[in-house]
């Protein structure tokens, strides 16, 4: 299995989003997956143009000549492409949504009838068959994620993808502020990237563990007020 992991978070490296990702690719590596990942802040990645040359004049490829030229080979190589994104004002960051959108020179200008009865443009190249959501955010709610997650499986849908499962860890605010709190998950995540890389599938029930909320709102915000310390002093006051 070929996975290309692109990490969405603007600090790269030293976010939570990181952490998370590590994590889940050491087990896809581990069970012999071959693994890519790339940190889009790292990259040049300019916002699409909407001027559809990748669909009418050079269908297939891109007018823009930026990092996205790193991107789509990467892509086209990966079965499976792991979106590794925090949440920003509710839902994917504005790095991951700009690769996505640059992702539509994969399409061509006709239009066709999907396996979803939604009308759809045709793939004129094809994206990662499948496709798994990692995230984290701030506050402790896993509804949080829900717009972000909603946003996955639609664009996986327009891809012709299978969102494979999405993997979505909050409170990343107390998370910060005591690291261990994480590591059960980062456990859980490892054993799901094994999971996967071997068998093609995370078991339900390890998803649905990843999927519940290390802390409860109550320890979260037990931790959100020594966080709350530091923001003031911080501020100087
Ligand atoms: C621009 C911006 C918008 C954010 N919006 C939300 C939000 O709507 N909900 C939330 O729970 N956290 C939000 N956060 C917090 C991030 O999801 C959180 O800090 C996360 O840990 C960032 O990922 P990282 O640790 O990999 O950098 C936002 C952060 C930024 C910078």
């Amino acid at each position: 299995m070929k996975v290309l992991a692109l990490n969405g978070s603007a600090r790269g490296g030293k976010g939570v989003t990181a952490r998370l990702l590590a994590a889940l690719t050491s087990g896809l590596t581990g069970g012999g997956a071959q693994v890519r990942v790339m940190e889009v802040a790292r990259l040049k990645v300019a916002p699409c143009l909407a001027c559809l040359k990748c669909m009418l004049k050079t269908p297939g490829v891109c007018a823009q000549h930026d990092d996205m030229e790193q991107v789509y080979p990467a892509l086209q190589a990966a079965d499976l492409l792991v979106l590794a994104t925090p949440v920003y004002t509710d839902n994917m960051s504005a790095q991951i949504k700009a690769v996505i959108d640059r992702c539509i020179c994969t399409m061509q200008p006709f239009l066709t009838q999907g396996p979803d009865d939604r009308v759809r443009h045709p793939a004129q190249w094809s994206m990662p068959g499948q496709m798994l959501l990692l995230s984290t955010c701030s506050f402790p709610e896993p509804a949080t994620f829900a717009p972000l997650v909603a946003t996955f499986r639609a664009q996986a849908a327009n891809f012709f993808s299978q969102p494979l499962a999405e993997l979505c860890i909050p409170g990343s605010i107390a998370l910060q502020m005591e690291p261990q709190r994480l590591e059960p998950h980062l456990e859980l995540l490892a054993q799901a990237g094994l999971a996967l890389a071997q068998s093609g599938q995370i078991p339900p029930a390890l998803l649905e563990q990843i999927n519940r909320p290390p802390l409860s709102p109550e320890q979260y915000l037990e931790i959100g007020r020594r966080y709350e310390e530091v923001c003031r002093q911080r501020l100087g006051g």
